[in-house]
Order: C-alpha cells, then sequence, then structure tokens
C-alpha cells in the first residue's frame, strides 16, 4: 500500500483549515508538518500552536517532520500537542539524544521515525531500525519546498528497503522531497512505502487527481 502525505508547508495559511480539509477530501493518507528551527536549517516553519490548533480540527494520521536540533527536548511536548508520529534527524543531536528522543516519543504512546539527510549514508540506519517506525529518507536537503528531486538518493532508498525487510519488516519506508508522479514512479520501484508531497500537491488545480497520479504506479500490482 503506497501512503501520500501531503506537507504543509506549501499550503496557504491564511486558509490552513481549508488547506487541512483539502488534504483529506482528496484521499490523502496523513499530513505532513515540517517543523524548522532556523539552525538545523536556514529556514523557520511552524511549531506547538499550529500543531494543536490542526489537531482540533483533524483526525487525521498527523506525521510530524521535526528538522530542529537536540529533538529529545521537544520530542514529549509534539506529542502532547497531537502528532501521531514524530520524526527526528539522525545528524540533530548526539546519538545517545537521538536515541532518547525515539524512547520519549514511544513512551507517549506515538510512532517514532528516523531521518537522514542526503549527505548521511544508509549504513547507520542499521543501528536504530529495530526501534523505529518509520525510515525517512531525504531526496532534498531539508529546509525548503519546491526543490527538485536528487536521483542519487535513489541507491539510497533501496539501500534501506533492503535493511527494513531483514531487519524489520513493518517499518515504514518514507521519501521527502520533489516528489511528483514521474519521481513517485522512481521511488516507489526502489522501495519506498510512503510518499510526502507538498508543491505538487497544494499547487495541483485538483488535489483528488494529484494524489491518485502519485499512486498510480502501485496499481494493479
Ligand atoms: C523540506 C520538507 C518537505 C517539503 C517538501 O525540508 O521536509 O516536507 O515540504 O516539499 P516538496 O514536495 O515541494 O519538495
Ligand atoms: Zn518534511
Amino acid at each position: 500500500m503506497i501512503r501520500v502525505a501531503p506537507s504543509i508547508l506549501s499550503a496557504d495559511f491564511t486558509v490552513l483549515g481549508q488547506e487541512i480539509k483539502s488534504i483529506t477530501d482528496a484521499g490523502g493518507d496523513w499530513i505532513h508538518f515540517d517543523v524548522m528551527d532556523g539552525v538545523f536549517v536556514p529556514n523557520i516553519s511552524i511549531g506547538i500552536p499550529v500543531l494543536e490548533s490542526v489537531r482540533r480540527i483533524t483526525g487525521c494520521f498527523i506525521d510530524v517532520h521535526l528538522m530542529i536540533v537536540e529533538p529529545q527536548k521537544l520530542a514529549a511536548a509534539f506529542c502532547r500537542a497531537g502528532a501521531d508520529l514524530v520524526t527526528v534527524h539522525y545528524e540533530a543531536a548526539e546519538e545517545e539524544n537521538i536515541l532518547a528522543a525515539i524512547e520519549t516519543i514511544h513512551s507517549c504512546g506515538k510512532k517514532a521515525g528516523l531521518s537522514i539527510k542526503p549527505g548521511t549514508p544508509a549504513e547507520i540506519v542499521h543501528k536504530f531500525l529495530p526501534m523505529v517506525d518509520l525510515v525517512l529518507v531525504m531526496t532534498v536537503e531539508p529546509g525548503f519546498g519546491g526543490q527538485g528531486f536528487m536521483h542519487d538518493m535513489l541507491p539510497k532508498i533501496q539501500q534501506v528497503r533492503k535493511m527494513i525487510e531483514e531487519f524489520h519488516p513493518g517499518c515504514l519506508l518514507e521519501v521527502d522531497g520533489g516528489i511528483n508522479p514521474e519521481t513517485a514512479e522512481l521511488v516507489i520501484r526502489h522501495g519506498a512505502d510512503t510518499l510526502v508531497a507538498g508543491s505538487y500537491f497544494f499547487k495541483a488545480k485538483d488535489r483528488k487527481g494529484a494524489v491518485e497520479a502519485l499512486k498510480i504506479p502501485f496499481k494493479g500490482e
């Protein structure tokens, strides 16, 4: 099964409620919620108060992507604010603190993910794999929506898929950055099962058609 997670980073925040509704109306599976602190990435986005507001208006699964340093400090707060899954970056803190963040998220009763930036090798996922519910392979440098897909990430997606099959079947494999119907086909063929789409989804006139187009490569297989 392929899941599509529209990223509200590309939404019109003046009408965020309508944008959220358009995700569920279009058949989007998850809401992808990008948190940026201006330190881990050179941009600042949205945080806890916005997450609380989004949680109040939807029952949809909220996939929080923390692009912040020292995520162990705020992981519980994001869980309390309404996240269903919280993903932290491997590069965002010392390994022991990344492990602490994952434990905190689980102790809050939520799912935990681990993300790797384009420059981080797949191998580091190995030791975290038994502990996480999702691995997020970035297919752009985190920080901004609307960037071009990095085709050289495809072997890494395949490598992580192999590791998942061997050591933690059931763990999800998400990709984020530059996803459109063409790149969706490639990442699905390389083993991704959860696709984040920001600009492609929110620019589409027909958002239901956009979600379907991202899932098409998988139909009938
Ligand atoms: C980038 C974010 C993405 C972003 C994707 O740092 O993590 O979720 O919204 O946007 P598109 O789909 O436009 O590349
Ligand atoms: Zn993201």
